[in-house]
């Protein structure tokens, strides 16, 4: 079949919206019609050509989410008519990570999805006969996109797909780190840096936790007055006493629970330094430049703090984003008012823009 994509045809370049070959699902895999996807700085950044593991030619995107158009020889957890949201990090469920319970990172397919392909290590998406890449396993930002089973969360048929598809990376990234990977306790202080998709995810979750204290720290006035809209009990600029602003705040002490969601190496260095002393747990979530190193003063961990990160906020894909879904359908989980611009395919690079200038939190594309 034929789709409209956005593709990457070349680094540093706008992408380019055209038709393309869609080859139909293969053994274990799922062809999902795209109805609403998330424009993400992952998507930029691999765009940019800054991030050396990034490759072209490409269909970008990877927040998405759609309805099963077909399935594949052997797919027994999914049907026709699936409501789904599209996953970047898989849930085999059969690998010794997925086994272990202990972690969301999924080893059955990394290889090849790292290298642009879908397992079998060829592509679905082709152009003129040649291949065309997938990207993070996903490839969201087109009509159509085929993926393996294990990468598609299937959920509440009700649920509008331009909230939902915000949970296949940045929401739940933050939302899953309060709820599931720090399991932020009533009653705590938490200090989240950055307010961000990410961020404001954790504000979320952590409220949706019992949290007694919110404290949110950005430089951008628009992003803190967002946090305070989301659940921030308190507001901070942050900046280069960003630890010092949370130690004064709780008395010297810090906070039971710090998140980082900037993606700045000096500011996670400043959410390990504003945790408790004694129990505090920092978790990191910002991805810093290739290369670059956190430093941290080994006194801070000595008295008690405790750094872990999470990829995808630790979330299980398969097993937590419908949880996420539902406890949005059930008003307890505010994604509507995360969505800041609708875009039509076509205005995906307008969406690059928007985020590039930090107009509003999220940009969803959605298809008609
Ligand atoms: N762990 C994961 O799986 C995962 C998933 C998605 C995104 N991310 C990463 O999470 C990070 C945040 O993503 P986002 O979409 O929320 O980004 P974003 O750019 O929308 O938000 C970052 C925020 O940090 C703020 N900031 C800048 N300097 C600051 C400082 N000194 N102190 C406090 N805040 C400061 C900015 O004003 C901005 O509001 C990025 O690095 C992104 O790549 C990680
Ligand atoms: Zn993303
Ligand atoms: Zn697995």
């Amino acid at each position: 079949m034929q789709v409209r994509a956005a593709v990457l045809d070349a680094f540093a370049q706008p992408l380019v919206v055209q038709s393309v070959d869609l080859a139909p699902p293969r053994a274990g895999e799922v062809l999902v019609r795209i109805r609403a996807c998330g424009v993400c700085h992952t998507d930029m950044y691999t765009a940019s050509g800054v991030d050396p593991s990034g490759y072209c030619d490409c269909v970008l995107g990877h927040e998405g989410a759609g309805v099963v158009e077909a399935i594949g020889e052997g797919v027994t957890s999914l049907k026709v008519g699936d409501h789904v949201v599209c996953l970047f990090s898989p849930e085999c469920g059969q690998c010794v990570n997925c086994k272990s319970g202990k972690t969301n990172i999924c080893t059955a397919i990394r290889a090849q999805q790292n290298l642009g392909f879908l397992p079998d290590g060829t592509t679905r998406f082709s152009r003129s006969g040649k291949p065309l890449k997938h990207f993070m396993g996903t490839s969201t930002f087109a009509e159509a996109t085929v993926m393996p089973e294990i990468a598609l969360a299937k959920v509440n048929p009700s649920a509008p797909m331009e909230a939902i598809c915000m949970l296949a990376c940045g929401a739940t990234t933050g939302i899953a780190a309060a709820l599931y990977k720090a399991e932020v306790e009533e009653g705590s202080t938490v200090a989240i840096f950055g307010a961000g998709l990410v961020g404001l995810g954790a504000v979320l979750g952590a409220k949706l936790r019992g949290a007694e204290r919110i404290l949110v720290l950005d430089p951008s006035a628009a992003r803190r007055e967002a946090a305070l809209q989301f659940g921030a009990t308190e507001v901070l600029s942050g900046g280069d006493d960003g630890a010092q602003q949370v130690l004064d705040q709780t008395d010297g002490l810090g906070a039971d629970y710090t998140f980082e969601a900037t993606g700045l190496v000096s500011v996670m260095g400043q959410a390990v330094e504003a945790a408790r002393l004694g129990w505090g747990l920092c978790t990191i979530l910002g991805v810093a430049g290739r290369g670059e190193t956190l430093n941290i003063i080994p006194r801070f961990l000595i008295t008690g703090r405790k750094v872990q990160g999470g990829s995808f906020g630790g979330a299980k894909g398969r097993t937590h984003v419908p949880q996420l879904v539902d406890l949005y359908m059930d008003g307890k989980l505010d994604l509507d008012g995360l969505i800041s611009h609708r875009l039509s395919l076509d205005e995906v690079n307008r969406g690059f823009e928007l985020m590039h200038e930090q107009d509003g939190i999220r940009s969803v594309i959605t298809f008609s």
